[in-house]
């Protein structure tokens, strides 16, 4: 075996040949073919998973879409004139966006991010991209990063999976076989395979929203609201924290004014004034008490955020 770009000539077969899979290695051994794939990568809008449809409609202004893959978001938000640059590791992968049609399909990872991209004001992690974040110590460290080229109010917008949602023996054995070695139980070792290539192993970092929301505050960032539906995917916002400390981020101006958050959701729940700046949607969820409303209330995606400044 090969390793080389497996992920973009996986791409590349299903443009010519319109069928195929995307295979995924888990460091334990574990094969499977991916929940998406490459029909998904190259998908038309009205094709895209309900959460992603949903989220999508946060989108605003310039756009940075970070493991663009095919180039779905880019075409879809070009279309309604929105500037977007797609960067991905797979050159294959940013030739496929290229003949496509994509205007900016760039060859850069997702650590090499600058400010020479410019500022955006709407960061997509789609196709499960949250897990970019890699682990517990690197997501900070690329959160902190993805502060520094965007504006105040921009969102992350991205996909993740309900890990920990499973009876399946061999997956609760990986996030045992994680704890006892120090990493995160949703901290996945994976490569893409195809034919007799695989790509380099990477980390994946696949996280419930309230978990994700204890990791995005070290990076600046907090969990403003969760879309979901049956399926195992959720989609989520991220916003920024404001005021941001220096500690956290250098792009803030220290002049700003802190805003202060009135938070209400649609089950009525308002907290008080004290707890209002600790208080966010995914704790909220955290203390749903029952079983039952805590799965109504993600599946709800109940939630309305009001800034007022
Ligand atoms: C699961 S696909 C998602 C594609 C696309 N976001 C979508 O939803 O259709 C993951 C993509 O991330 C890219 N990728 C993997 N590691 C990356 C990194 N470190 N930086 C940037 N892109 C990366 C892969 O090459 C691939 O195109």
């Amino acid at each position: 075996m090969q390793i080389g770009d497996a992920f973009g000539e996986m791409l590349r077969a299903f443009v010519r040949d319109g069928e195929g899979l995307e295979i995924v290695e888990r460091d334990d051994g574990f094969l499977t073919a991916s929940q998406l794939g490459p029909s998904h990568y190259l998908a038309p809008f009205r094709k895209w998973l309900p959460v992603e449809r949903r989220a999508a409609r946060l989108v605003r202004g310039r756009v940075l879409d970070i493991g663009a893959g095919g180039g779905r978001v880019a075409l879809h938000f070009q279309e309604r004139r929105l500037d977007v640059v797609s960067i991905d590791v797979s050159p294959g992968a940013v030739e496929v966006m290229r003949e496509r049609g994509v205007r900016d399909a760039r060859l850069l990872g997702i650590d090499e991010i600058g400010p020479e991209l410019g500022v955006f004001d709407t960061i997509v992690l789609f196709g499960n991209n949250i897990g970019l974040l890699g682990g517990p110590r690197k997501a900070p460290r690329l959160l902190r990063k993805l502060q520094s080229v965007t504006r105040p109010d921009a969102r992350i917008l991205g996909t993740s999976t309900f890990l920990y949602d499973t009876t399946d023996r061999s997956h609760l054995a990986y996030h045992e076989r994680n704890r006892s070695r120090g990493r995160h139980p949703g901290q996945l070792r994976l490569r893409i395979r195809h034919r007799d290539l695989a790509t380099p192993w990477f980390d994946y970092l696949l996280l419930p929203p309230e978990e994700l929301d204890d990791i995005a505050a070290q990076g600046g960032w907090r969990v403003a609201r969760v879309f979901r539906d049956d399926g195992p995917i959720y989609a989520v916002s991220l916003e920024k924290i404001w005021p941001v400390s220096s500690a956290t981020s250098g792009d803030v101006s220290s002049g700003s004014k802190p805003r202060r958050w009135a938070i209400s959701s649609l089950d009525g729940r308002v907290p008080s004034k004290n707890s209002a700046r600790n208080w966010s949607p995914v704790s909220a969820l955290r203390h749903q008490s029952s079983p039952t409303s805590r799965r109504r209330y993600e599946r709800s995606c109940a939630l309305r955020i009001h800034a007022r400044r």
